[in-house]
C-alpha cells in the first residue's frame, strides 16, 4: 500500500511538472546549452529611452527625407515618383485642379495591356466580371449592384476618374491604392478601355480577313431559313 501511495505521489509530481507549469509567459532566458543570438540588446519600438532629448526610442523621419521608390517613365518621357502625390500621373487629378486627367499618362504598351489584364483579373474579375459587364461571381453571393463597365456613364469618364475609382473607391468599392501601384491602376484603365471597346468597336476596324464574306453570310442565312421551314 505504501508503495501504491508513493506511486501516486510520483504520477501526480510528474504531471503537474510537466503539465501544470505550460503556457506561463516569461520574459527570462530559457535554458541554453549553448547561447544563441535570442536576446540582445535593442531597443522595442515606443520603448522610453532618456538618450534622445524627446525621450522616445523611435525617432521620427530626419526632415526632408526622400522615400525610396522606384521612377515610373510617362508618355512624354519625364519620370513621376509615387510619393510626389500632386503630379497628375499620382493623383489622376490636372495639376490644381478637380479635373480628372483626360489621357493615361503612362505609354499603353501591349506589356502595359498585359499588366492590366492580369491585375484586372486578379482584382476587378470577382465582381465586375470577366467581360466588364458586372457578372463577376459576387453576384450568385449577394452582391448584385456591381456596375458594368460598359455604362454609358462610365464610357464617357475619362482615364483620370477611372483611375481615381480604382484609386480611391466609390460607393460601396473600396480602393486599391494600397494593394495596386501606380502603374499597375493606369494598366487595368488601358485594359478597361480594351474591355469597352470590344462592344464599342465599328466594323471597319476589325481586320478586313475577320469579316464575313457574303457568300458565307448568305450561306448562313439560306441554312437559318431552311432550318425554319423544318
Ligand atoms: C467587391 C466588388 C468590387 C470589386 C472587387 C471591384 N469593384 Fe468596381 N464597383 C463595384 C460596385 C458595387 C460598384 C458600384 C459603386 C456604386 O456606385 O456604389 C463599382 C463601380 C465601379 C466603377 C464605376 C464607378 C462610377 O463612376 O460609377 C468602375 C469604373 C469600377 N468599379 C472599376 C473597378 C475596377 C477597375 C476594379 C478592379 C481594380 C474594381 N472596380 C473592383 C464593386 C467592385
Amino acid at each position: 500500500m505504501r508503495y501504491v501511495l508513493i506511486g501516486i505521489a510520483m504520477m501526480v509530481f510528474l504531471v503537474v511538472s510537466l503539465a501544470g507549469f505550460r503556457g506561463d509567459i516569461s520574459r527570462k532566458a530559457p535554458i541554453e546549452l549553448i547561447a544563441d543570438m535570442d536576446r540582445q540588446p535593442k531597443l522595442r519600438p515606443l520603448e522610453p529611452n532618456s538618450f534622445f532629448a524627446n525621450g522616445m526610442s523611435s525617432q521620427p523621419l530626419v526632415k526632408g527625407t526622400v522615400r525610396q521608390s522606384e521612377a515610373i517613365p510617362l508618355a512624354d518621357g519625364s519620370d513621376v515618383y509615387p510619393f510626389e502625390t500632386e503630379h497628375p500621373a499620382v493623383s489622376g487629378l490636372q495639376m490644381g485642379t478637380t479635373n480628372a486627367v483626360v489621357n493615361i499618362p503612362l505609354e499603353v504598351s501591349m506589356g502595359l495591356m498585359e499588366r492590366g489584364r492580369e491585375k484586372y483579373t486578379i482584382s476587378c474579375v470577382p465582381c465586375h466580371g470577366g467581360q466588364g459587364d458586372g457578372n463577376g461571381v459576387v453576384k450568385y453571393f449577394g452582391i448584385s449592384a456591381v456596375k458594368s463597365l460598359h455604362d454609358p456613364d462610365v464610357v464617357k469618364q475619362s482615364d483620370g476618374d477611372i483611375y481615381r475609382t480604382i484609386t480611391l473607391g466609390k460607393g460601396v468599392m473600396k480602393g486599391y491604392a494600397n494593394t495596386l501601384s501606380i502603374e499597375d491602376r493606369w494598366a487595368i484603365v488601358a485594359y478597361a478601355r480594351a474591355l469597352q471597346l470590344s462592344r464599342l468597336g465599328t466594323e471597319d476596324e476589325v481586320p478586313a480577313r475577320f469579316h464575313v464574306k457574303e457568300t458565307e453570310e448568305a450561306e448562313a442565312s439560306a441554312i437559318a431559313e431552311e432550318g425554319q421551314g423544318k
